[in-house]
């Protein structure tokens, strides 16, 4: 049984969850810090909005979590990097509420330009007052969007159709992409001197906090109004109320805030400025989406192990996940066999992915490497999510490269690792979706299905050293399920590698050890299919 925590009670889209045998929920809203540190004990996931801040206290305070998901898409209010280095998956549900925040966004802009928050105040106070609501059109007025991303590319598309001229800021936009739909992509300044309303869709990060503030108001055009349905912080309250009150910026149009709920609503009670207490995604359709789909993310990841959306781990589509995943298992392996073959402290790591998977997005194979080779080095806090953190906390330079040719394969990986001692290089494939092998050792041609306990041998190709191996292992009533003999040239350096059932001792180890012409012995245990 998973336990989830979550801390808001809707609990509409989620049936699937609740109805689930391998999870059980536990519903506690909005808890206090001390609190919520509490309740994440014992907890495997937990389940989000924008209520709580699950910082790295409240991180270093779980036990067995594995799992954050944000029902929603900002994940400012989750410390990734202290999750990430816990090992914990942090995912959210891009998208699922975009056409909402796309349409607040736009009601938010026609009640400021109409005044129709204020008209309707006035009205139910029983006032006819006509004179003082006057309106401006947005029809040939110039929107300036700060990030292009799901929702402000929803809100250019609506406002094209209002006759307004698009303009739009976003370092990682696309510019053939803003092009074909008539959006003019310029840099920040050019967007602040020339838009007449600037509407804010970047996430909330260290480039866009502050980002809305006195000097960056005054470039802007007088009268400009500004609508912010992204996250409080990234305006400057107290400048923004200035500028209001100075008259440089006619109206603001607020659906976030620097703290919410507001514990200083100076912003708010301006004269000018309409609000709305972060209602964009709150929608009846939005809500089903998001946790609809947040259901399926939560029950892949603990029953399937699959990772979807994560903010904080490189994921693949489905069906990219199934192409890849023999070769992701194959990349666990390899890491965890060299981890037990090499001695000394690692330096360097250098992973080719030859033929057919130089085609794909190849994180995800080095972290799994990465996860196989560490667990074994760290122990059972290492997972996919953290294995590249923990990497490069220690020193470990990591290179991938990509070759279109694969020798005689379809596809190849080459896995070097180069410690302060020694060097391990190993090659391997898959045969099918369910023949993994190990095609080279340290160059030396072998065929091993990398499964179950092994003996890597290192040594002198002269007559009588394999005789003698086989003699101590069936004296100490260690059993040979398999064999395979690799030398570069007669006389050479060899490699003898013997499968066997079970791990073996430390004794029969140092037994092999002191056979003549025996260089190293590695024993190495990988998982059974
Ligand atoms: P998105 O990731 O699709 O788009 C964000 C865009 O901002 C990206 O294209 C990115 O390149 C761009 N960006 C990043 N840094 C930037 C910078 N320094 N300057 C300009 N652009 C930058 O996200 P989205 O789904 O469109 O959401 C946008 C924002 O709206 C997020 O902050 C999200 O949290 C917020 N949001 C709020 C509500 C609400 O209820 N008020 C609802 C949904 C989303
Ligand atoms: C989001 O980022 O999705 C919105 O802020 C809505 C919410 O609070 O969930």
């Amino acid at each position: 049984m998973y336990k989830i925590l979550m801390t808001y009670d809707s609990l509409e889209g989620l049936d699937k969850l609740l109805v689930h045998k391998d999870f059980t929920i536990e519903i506690h809203p909005k808890p206090s810090i001390e609190e919520f540190k509490k309740l994440i004990v014992g907890c495997d996931g937990l389940l989000i909005r924008s209520e709580v801040k699950v910082d790295a206290d409240i991180i270093a305070a779980s036990d067995k979590l594995k799992f954050i998901g944000r029902a929603g898409t900002g994940v400012d209010n989750v410390d990734k990097i202290a999750a990430t280095k816990k090992g914990i998956v942090v995912a959210n549900v891009p998208g699922g509420n975009t056409i909402s925040a796309a349409e607040h966004t736009i009601g938010l802009m026609l009640s400021m330009a109409r005044n129709i928050p204020q008209a309707y105040q006035s009205l139910k106070q029983k006032k006819w007052d006509r004179k003082d609501f006057m309106g401006t059109e947005l029809s040939g007025k110039t929107l300036g969007l700060i990030g292009l991303g799901r929702i402000g590319m929803e809100v250019a598309k609506r406002m094209l159709a209002f006759g307004m001229k698009i303009i739009a800021y976003d370092p990682f936009a696309n510019y053939e992409i803003a092009k074909h739909y008539d959006i003019d992509l310029i840099p920040f300044e050019d967007v602040l001197i020339n838009a007449d309303y600037i509407s804010i869709h970047s996430p909330l990060n260290d480039s866009t906090r502050g980002l809305i503030n006195a000097e960056t108001i005054s470039k802007m055009k007088d009268g400009v109004r500004i609508i912010n349905c992204a996250r409080g912080p990234i305006i400057n309250e107290k400048d923004l109320v200035q500028a209001i009150k100075s008259k440089k910026v006619r109206a603001a149009a607020l659906d976030v805030f620097a703290k919410e709920p507001p514990d200083d609503w100076d912003i708010i009670t301006t004269e000018n400025v309409i609000a709305t207490p972060h209602l964009a995604a709150s929608t009846e359709e939005a809500q089903v989406k998001i946790a609809q789909e947040m259901s399926e993310v939560i029950i892949d990841y603990f029953t399937k192990g699959i990772i979807r959306n994560a903010v904080n781990v490189p994921t693949v589509d489905w069906k990219t996940y199934k192409e890849m995943k023999p070769y992701i298992d194959l990349l666990s392996k390899i890491g965890l066999f060299q981890a037990q073959v090499v001695e000394g402290g690692i330096k360097e790591i250098k992973l080719a992915y030859c033929g057919n998977l130089s085609n794909y997005q190849t994180t995800p194979l080095t972290m799994a490497y990465l996860q196989g080779l560490l667990s074994h080095i760290l122990g059972m806090n290492v997972n996919f999510v953290n294995a590249l953190v923990l990497a490069k906390e220690r020193g470990i330079k990591i290179t991938e490269t990509k070759e279109r040719q694969a020798a005689d394969y379809f596809s190849l990986v080459k896995a070097e690792i180069i410690t302060d001692r020694d060097t391990n290089t190993v090659s391997a494939t898959m045969f099918s979706a369910t023949m993994p092998r190990f095609v080279s050792i340290n160059n030396l041609g072998v065929d091993i299905e990398p499964s179950g306990g092994m003996i890597i041998i290192t040594n002198e190709d002269k007559p009588g050293v394999v005789g003698s191996v086989g003699k101590v292992l069936g004296d100490s009533g260690v059993n040979i399920a398999g064999m395979n003999l690799a030398r570069k040239s007669a006389g050479g350096e060899a490699l003898t590698i013997i499968e066997v059932d079970d791990v073996i001792s430390k004794e029969v180890v140092s037994k092999l050890e002191k056979i003549e012409g025996v260089k190293r012995v590695a024993p190495v245990r990988l998982e059974k299919d």
